[in-house]
């Protein structure tokens, strides 16, 4: 077994990232390291790597997902552990990392809803050395994935970790500078399409926005300012084709719109208002 080997197996199976995936086995299981990809790519690995390689294809073309598999997921410049309670980071996710960056210089404060693996405040804190972050999540495993991450990259010391819904958790006079969320936003109806290694293996409660996909988004937006320092910015993630409603809700609350962001498709993807000025 090699790297066009492991690389046609899943292209056969129809996985559109086979090149990236075949590459991430060599590195991880095969333990070649990134710098010297190109050169060894096309050596025959040992027969226990090999098994072990294939014991993973087995999985994937089943539907479940690389990440799944392994167990953990990079996300910008870090590696994020998962848990069954845990949504697995995705790249587009990454746009809203580069939105807070933008414009915000230097945050103090940083209020992360829904955190999932933490995969976002993390990041941020690792950005923003001198802030302080805060991460709310419904899902008591996945607030005990976010406390694992966040030793692992040292950062507890720098990182309060939540366990309830939303704003329920934190203290009532508590406000922050940046106030980050990827909430769930797929519509109930439409879970039941989305493709095996989402449906069957991201928690539910990651994506299900309700009926229209918009309820977080709804409850959010009539509460973010009370928790938002005056002139403190809000960045979401949303899903596709949302903008125009998302937009409205957030219009709606009395926030000032400063940019809708693409995703790395060229979709719309990222909302970023203020309640102060613009
Ligand atoms: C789409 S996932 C995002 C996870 C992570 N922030 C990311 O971007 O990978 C949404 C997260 O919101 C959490 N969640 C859902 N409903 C919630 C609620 N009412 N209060 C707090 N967290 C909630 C889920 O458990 C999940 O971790």
């Amino acid at each position: 077994m090699n790297y066009h080997i492991i690389r046609t197996k899943l292209a056969s199976a129809g996985i559109d990232t086979a090149d990236l995936e075949a590459r991430i086995l060599l590195e991880d299981i095969a333990g070649i390291p990134k710098p010297e990809f190109f050169f060894r790519r096309d050596e025959a690995l040992s027969e226990a790597v090999a098994q072990r390689i294939q014991a993973i294809l087995d999985r994937r073309v089943q539907g479940e997902s690389l990440g799944r598999i392994l167990g953990y997921r990079d996300f910008w410049k870090s590696r994020f552990y998962l848990s069954a309670d845990t949504l697995e980071p995705r790249p587009d996710t990454e746009i809203l990392i580069e939105e807070v960056l933008r414009d915000h210089p230097s945050p103090q404060s940083i209020l992360d809803l829904g955190t999932g693996t933490g995969c976002i405040l993390l990041s941020l804190l690792q950005e923003f050395p001198h802030a302080r972050g805060t991460a709310v999540d419904k899902a008591q495993g996945a607030c005990v994935t976010a406390t694992e991450n966040a030793k692992r990259l040292g950062l507890e010391n720098r990182v309060t970790v939540l366990n309830g819904s939303w704003f329920d958790p934190l203290p009532a006079d508590s406000q922050f500078d940046v106030i980050v969320s990827n909430p769930p936003y797929i519509p109930s109806a439409e879970i039941r399409n989305l493709q095996a290694e989402v449906k069957n293996h991201d928690p539910i409660l990651a994506l299900d926005g309700g009926d229209d996909g918009l309820n977080p988004y709804k409850f959010l937006c009539s509460n973010l300012k009370k928790y938002l320092e005056p002139h403190g910015i809000v960045v979401l993630e949303f899903g596709a084709g949302q903008e125009n409603d998302i937009a409205r809700i957030v219009k709606d609350s009395g926030a000032n719109l400063i940019r809708i962001a693409n995703d790395l498709s060229g979709h719309p993807r990222v909302i970023k208002f203020t309640y102060g000025d613009n």
